[in-house]
């Protein structure tokens, strides 16, 4: 089976597109289970089960980030160059239905960033990232905005996520409005998660409601003292994380996910159990103590300086979406005494070269002092 695909031979965003599914997830499994033998000590990864799992093919992400460009909604190249896109086999239908209502309108922008969302109920969202003079000029040409209203597409503006409403015929920008827009777990049944549409979340909320089930899977019915968790977003997995402790320390740095963060962990009643911490830095000025469990799902650019100092941890959850940082992190653990117990290569990212891992790393036993003969 393989994608069908018009802008295979030059869309940057799946460069494995060409091959036959069952090819490019071998060529995931190679990469992941060589680059850890490649790049971590033997002794580190002596015991660790991998498992494998592709949950998905096409039609499933409920959010794209897009360029607008001169009339057309699309992504940068292989050759750098503006590339249009009418429609992405990737997203669910909904998604390209307002990718094409939004290209029709008039739009007085040359160029910028727009990210359209999917709520799990079908509600609609654009986010408008654009310039000043650009976020100005839309809120006084009202009829972008009353076209987008009048068809319940919720409008947010600018870096820092305002709302648009309407007052009369005229537009304005009120606070960060958190809204249903993703899906997540507490006490084990899945409920509606509130972001905004420029907060981060995963790529689909049906998968990431999978992906919590094989989270829970490393964590089966262990109670930890306290949870350290770092990189929580609006709370995706804060939340479940309050099954397994009665005291989550958390940390995130992005107003745009600690709005609803804030929210979410109000509406569950949750605040007695959860302490937020805005960078690292903070959260070891007030804690000294150890945890049992570090759960880390960091950017990108993996942890930082988070594991530059021995963890005081028993266990580590650490979830990441690139190898390379998630290599180096881990590289650090297995300093400070850390084995990787489970991998498991979690497929977010069909047709792309890229993964999710979900890994599960204990504490090694140390040797007894003066023991051996
Ligand atoms: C991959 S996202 C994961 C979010 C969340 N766990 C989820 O599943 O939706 C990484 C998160 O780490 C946060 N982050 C990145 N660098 C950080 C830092 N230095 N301190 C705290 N949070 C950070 C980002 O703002 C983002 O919310």
């Amino acid at each position: 089976m393989k994608l069908t695909c018009k802008y295979l031979a030059s869309c940057r965003g799946c460069p494995l597109g060409h091959l036959d599914i069952e090819d490019q997830r071998n060529q995931k499994k190679n990469k992941l289970t060589e680059s850890l033998k490649n790049n971590l000590p033997a002794a580190m990864i002596k015991n660790t089960v991998y498992d494998f799992v592709f949950p998905v093919f096409d039609r499933y992400r409920t959010r794209c980030d897009f360029i607008y460009s001169e009339g057309k909604l699309g992504w940068i190249d292989q050759d750098k160059k503006f590339l249009p896109i009418e429609d992405c086999p990737l997203h669910v239908s909904k998604l390209s239905e307002l990718a094409s209502l939004i290209t029709k309108l008039p739009w007085p922008v040359k160029r910028g960033s727009m990210r359209l969302r999917v709520s799990p109920a079908g509600g609609l969202g654009l986010w408008l990232d654009l310039a000043n003079l650009d976020i100005k000029e839309i809120l006084t040409n009202s009829a972008i905005l009353s076209e987008l209203l009048d068809k319940e597409v919720i409008v947010e503006m600018g870096q820092k996520g305002k709302r648009v409403v309407r007052s009369g015929n005229t537009f304005k920008l009120t606070d960060p409005t958190p809204y249903p827009w993703f899906k997540t777990e507490v006490a084990g049944h899945p409920v509606d998660l509130n972001s905004l549409i420029s907060s981060f979340t995963q790529t689909s909320p049906e998968l990431n409601l999978k992906m919590i089930q094989h989270l829970k899977s490393f964590l089966v019915d262990q109670k930890f003292n306290n949870v350290v968790e770092f990189g929580s977003g609006v709370g995706n997995f804060t939340l479940f994380l309050t099954s397994y402790t009665s005291a989550l320390n958390v940390i995130e740095n992005d107003q745009r996910n600690l709005i609803p963060l804030r929210q979410n962990i109000a509406q569950f009643g949750l605040q007695s159990k959860i302490s937020i911490f805005e960078s690292v830095h903070s959260f070891f000025k007030e804690n000294k103590n150890t945890a049992g469990l570090y759960f880390v799902n960091p950017a990108r650019s993996g942890v930082g300086p988070l594991f530059d100092q021995p963890v005081p941890a028993q266990s580590i959850v650490y979830v990441s979406c690139h190898l390379e940082s998630f290599l180096s992190d881990v590289a650090k653990l297995s300093s400070h005494g850390f084995s990787l117990v489970k991998v498991t290569l979690f497929d977010q990212f069909p047709h792309s070269d890229h993964f999710e891992i979900l890994s599960y790393l204990e504490l090694a036993p140390q040797p007894a002092a003066g023991g051996g003969v």
